[in-house]
């Protein structure tokens, strides 16, 4: 029996209800003590899905997490639960009641899209990441929403279904042999590094591409770095940041706006529609600056931004936007700055001492200086708080210091 099966017998739920809670520290004394009435096996796949599950609980939530079932990779590959719903959501405003998911992984995906009332059929050619993924939607009471199916997306026909979804594995994820012997414990790391190349996405970009204009609508996910020229003209493009964390783009396909493009923040969602604006222009340093949300600036809207805010550029190459008046915008963050300085270690450690500022947050953009390094050299003291900004000034390494707008 994997470790899966026996997670799933009466006595290895029990086991997992038991160990939930268990500190890596406390592990091997837990161990030695369960041993006594369970099977070796039975307990290391117990310790193994807990502390999984302890490290799922940033994506899904303490209360999902608690009932879901994880592999090591399938943590990692897995979409988190707010960005997977409002893509969800977005598919059923279109009209979306059954979606093929291709590349289900442990079903992140498709447990969103079951939760907004979509028909799933949710595909995996991993045999042990299906079975993970069959398990979640039976825990989580979805499984008369969701049909998991082991197989080669390549293989599988999707004439029928409203919308496709494909997220491809970007990350050396689990291999077509690699089933025996894997494993649902916690104790390794996701293999392989990130994959750039979208044709070796697996399956390619290309693939998904050929599949998802073969739909009637379709979403593919994919890694927010991709460059805009990878964009097929017929697909909108969205980036998604979710709390400040850019968390991926998505190519949109039969949603009647192909060469769209937005930035979608979340919580909300607040979404910002480019509108191919040119560059903002530069312009002197002003009273305000505004850092746009990492989504912004993957999609390449800085000037939708800069536009709404009434502001222009402190460098033409450098996504700042400085204005002389303060107008709240959900899109950036906006700073009032109180002084300007070149580059200059000792004039910051001066400044900063004469204001008594203890906290210091360093943000650079246009600049090789470790913010960590910077923080020791000028070992700030005091009770009050300031933000420097290392960037350019039209060309020359400058420091801005400023306060968050409240
Ligand atoms: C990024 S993960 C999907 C994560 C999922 N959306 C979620 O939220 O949990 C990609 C998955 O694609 C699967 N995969 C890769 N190539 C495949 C193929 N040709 N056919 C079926 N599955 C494939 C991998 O086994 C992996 O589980």
């Amino acid at each position: 029996m994997n470790d899966l099966a026996l997670l799933l017998t009466p006595e290895g739920r029990a086991l997992l209800d038991e160990v939930r809670d268990t500190e890596p520290a406390r592990e091997l004394a837990v161990a030695t003590r369960l041993r006594r009435d369970h099977p070796a096996e039975l307990v290391s796949a117990a310790l193994g899905q807990a502390r999984l599950r302890q490290r799922a609980v940033a994506k899904f939530g303490p209360e999902d997490a608690g009932r879901m079932f994880f592999t090591p990779n399938g943590v990692e590959q897995s979409t988190r639960a707010s960005v997977a719903a409002y893509r969800a959501g977005r598919l059923k405003e279109l009209g979306v009641a059954r979606v093929a998911d291709l590349c289900c992984g442990i079903g992140g995906d498709a447990i969103a899209l079951a939760r907004a009332g979509i028909r799933v059929l949710a595909v995996d050619r991993d045999p042990l990441t299906a079975a993970v993924a069959r398990a979640n939607a039976e825990a989580l009471g979805l499984a008369g929403l969701i049909e998991v199916r082991e197989a080669d997306v390549t293989e599988v026909d999707t004439a029928g279904y409203d919308a496709v979804f494909v997220d491809p594995a970007r990350r050396g994820g689990p291999s077509r042999g690699a089933a025996r012997g894997a494993s649902v414990r916690g104790g390794g790391r996701a293999t392989g590094g990130r994959v750039f190349d979208p044709e070796a996405y697996s399956p390619p970009l290309s693939w998904a591409i050929g599949t998802a204009l073969q739909a009637p609508r379709a979403a593919l996910k994919i890694a927010p770095g991709i460059p805009h020229e990878v964009v097929p003209a017929a697909a909108e493009a969205e980036w998604i940041s979710d709390g400040g964390d850019v968390k991926e783009a998505v190519l949109w396909f039969g949603t009647g706006a192909p060469g769209a493009v937005r930035a979608t923040l979340l919580p909300g969602p607040r979404t910002l529609l480019g509108r191919g604006l040119p560059d903002p222009g530069v312009r002197p340093v002003g009273r305000y600056l505004y850092e746009p949300d990492g989504a912004v600036i993957r999609a390449h809207l800085v000037a939708e931004v800069a536009e709404e805010v009434g502001g222009g550029l402190l460098d033409p190459t450098i996504a700042y936007v400085t204005t002389d008046e303060a107008r709240p915008t959900p899109y950036a963050t906006g700073y009032e700055i109180t002084d300007r300085l070149p580059f200059n270690v000792k004039k910051l450690k001066a400044l900063l001492r004469e204001r008594e500022v203890g906290t210091l947050t360093v943000k650079k953009r246009g600049s090789a200086v470790e913010p960590e390094e910077l923080r020791r050299k000028v070992r700030p003291q005091g009770p009050n708080a300031a933000t420097v900004f290392l960037t350019r000034v039209a060309g020359a390494p400058t420091m801005l210091i400023g306060r968050p707008l409240g």
